[in-house]
Order: C-alpha cells, then structure tokens, then sequence
C-alpha cells in the first residue's frame, strides 16, 4: 500500500509494504495516577476516560496498529484492571448481543481488537517515572526499536501520528521524537528540544533535551509531545539513569544519553493534538470529536450552536 502526505515542502511516502524496518511493537505507559483527574481516577484508569464513544486507549491502539504495531505492550500499575478488560474477550457479554441479534454492537465489539494483534502485561511495581515505565517493557521489546504511545496525548490527524513517524524511522533510521511548539510559558510541562540542524522540512537532529525547563531557561519551545520511535538500545541508558526532574525516572533523560551515541531526530508531526491529560483538554478534544461523529456530528452542532447562543 502507498499512501503520501504533503507537509509543506516534505514528502512522505507510506510505503510499509516494501519497508524493511518494520516496527513491531509499541509500548503503552498506562501506570501513572492520574492524578490530575482525581476523582475520577481513584479506581478508573484515565486511559479509560472516554471520548465520545471509544476510550482514550483504544485511540492509541488504533493509531500504533495503522503504524504496523503487531504486539501491543501495556506497563501498567494499580487500579487499571479495566484496560486488560477492554482488550479481552468477553463470551458472555457477546452470547447476549448475539440472542438479541444486535450485530452492530458486536462488530463494534469485534472492532476493538484484530485477532492478529496480541497484548503483553507488564505491571510498573510503583509509578517511578515514565522512563522506568518505559524500561518495564526491555524483556518484551529486546534490542528492536519500538514506538511509545501516551494515551493521554490524542492527535487527530489526517494520517496517523506514529505512522507518520514509521516512515521518517523508515528513512532516516535512529530515533525519532513527536515534537510541537508550545507556548514559551508552558516549557515547563514537557521535555523541551534543541536542534543541532535541519534534517528536512519539520524534521530536525536533536542536539539537546530537557525535562520541564523553567519558560525564561527554555532554549527553545519545541515540546515532545506523547509520540517515540526509539531504538532498543535505550534501554542500557535508561537502565543507568537515576531520577530527573520532579523526582523520577525521566524518558527525556534517556533520550539525551542515547543522543551521544545515535541520531535523534524530532519531527513536527501533521495533526492536532489535544491534552487529554488536562480537564481543558479532554473537554474540548470531546466537542470536537463528538462534532465530527459520523452518527452524532449534525445533531451536536445543533445543540452546540442553540446552547451557545444561551452564553
Ligand atoms: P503524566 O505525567 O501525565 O502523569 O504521565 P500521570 O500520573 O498519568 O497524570 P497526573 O499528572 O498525575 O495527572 C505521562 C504518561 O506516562 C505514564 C502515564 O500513565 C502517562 O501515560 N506514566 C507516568 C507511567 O506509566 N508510569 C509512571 O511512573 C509515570
């Protein structure tokens, strides 16, 4: 299959069918508290939040799968019992939408997962960081590289994210990070790059990475947003690193030993990102994926416009 994109002067190919570096697995951080979102994560993963009609994990399946992702690797922690529920089968469940000949909710049902898919459970023994979660997938994933998706991080975009970044993978080899500019005061919420140079249009070699620089010590705003093709070798970095900013176990701080040895490079990825780790975030990726709902789009805009003329 080939597909292409045109970002501005850069052309992507698509073109997995002929492509000998294959990403196979992707790995999920799904072990964080959610703190964020407290109550509602007191028992319920935030992963499982759902927008519209599909929980927040099953985008992020969705996408590593359209990436050519064949073994899913979940790091999980307590209270998130529900996600390795979401993924499994259930007979029961599927014998009475059967007898009650609703199929259209059991293909939705189907739909969750193909059956050439298989997911692995790995439990992050405390939430240390997402770079000791990022570890917690070694035995799985070996030396090959691999792609991390954070389910908090939904884009929506005109060709999968993690796809877009298979391909640069595809061409270019190393690592590569999903960056995005930030507004200058929010460095501080994310790892922040600096570029050695210009690789290709919105495709750059890393020279620096940082976790969560304070806005006036940022040198740049060219945030890594929840989206990594990383080379297995990782793992001998993160294995070394003790804690980084905020007391854990930083994925930034990782990247920036392996950085000394293979390229890295961050590629403004096509798509609109939303934060679904913040309630701002998670509302309004809401609103906007319910008014683009093929069942449910044109009855919100209507509601949305009637209510809105009420503010
Ligand atoms: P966040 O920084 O969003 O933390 O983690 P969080 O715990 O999920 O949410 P808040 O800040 O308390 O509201 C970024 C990603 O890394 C994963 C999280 O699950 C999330 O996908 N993570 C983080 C882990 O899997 N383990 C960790 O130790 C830390």
């Amino acid at each position: 299959m080939r597909l292409s994109l045109s970002l501005n002067l850069v052309e992507i190919r698509y073109d997995f069918g002929m492509s000998k570096k294959l990403i196979k697995m992707a790995v999920f951080p799904v072990a964080g508290r959610g703190t964020r979102f407290l109550p509602v994560t007191k028992a319920s993963p935030k992963e499982m939040l759902p927008i519209v009609d599909k929980p927040l994990i099953q985008y992020a399946v969705d996408e590593a799968l359209s990436a050519g992702a064949e073994t899913l690797v979940f790091i999980t922690g307590s209270s998130k019992r529900a996600i390795e529920d979401h993924f499994d089968s259930d007979p029961e469940l599927e014998a009475t939408l059967q007898a009650q000949g609703k199929q259209e909710l059991l293909d939705a049902l189907h739909g969750i997962l193909p059956s050439w898919a298989s997911c692995v459970y790995i439990r992050q023994s405390a939430p240390l960081g997402l770079g000791h979660a990022v570890l917690c997938a070694r035995p799985v994933v070996g030396e090959a590289p691999f792609m991390v998706h954070l389910a908090d991080d939904l884009i929506n975009a005109p060709v999968a994210c993690l796809k877009q970044m298979a391909a640069i993978h595809a061409e270019y080899g190393g690592s590569v990070l999903g960056v995005q500019n930030v507004p200058k005061q929010d460095t501080d919420k994310y790892g922040i790059v600096t570029l050695e140079r210009e690789v290709a249009p919105k495709l750059g070699k890393i020279s620096h990475i940082v976790e969560k620089p304070k806005p006036e010590k940022a040198a740049s705003t060219l945030a890594v947003v929840g989206r990594y093709v990383l080379s297995g070798s990782i793992f001998e970095d993160l294995a070394k690193i003790g804690k980084g900013a905020g007391g854990e176990i930083q994925l930034t701080d990782g990247i920036a030993r392996l950085m000394q040895r293979e390229p890295v490079y961050a590629f403004e990825f096509e798509g609109k990102r939303y934060d679904c780790g913040s309630k701002l975030g998670y509302l309004q990726a809401t609103v906007e994926y319910a008014l683009n709902h093929p069942r449910l789009g044109d009855e919100f805009a209507v509601y949305l416009k009637k209510f809105a003329a009420t503010l």
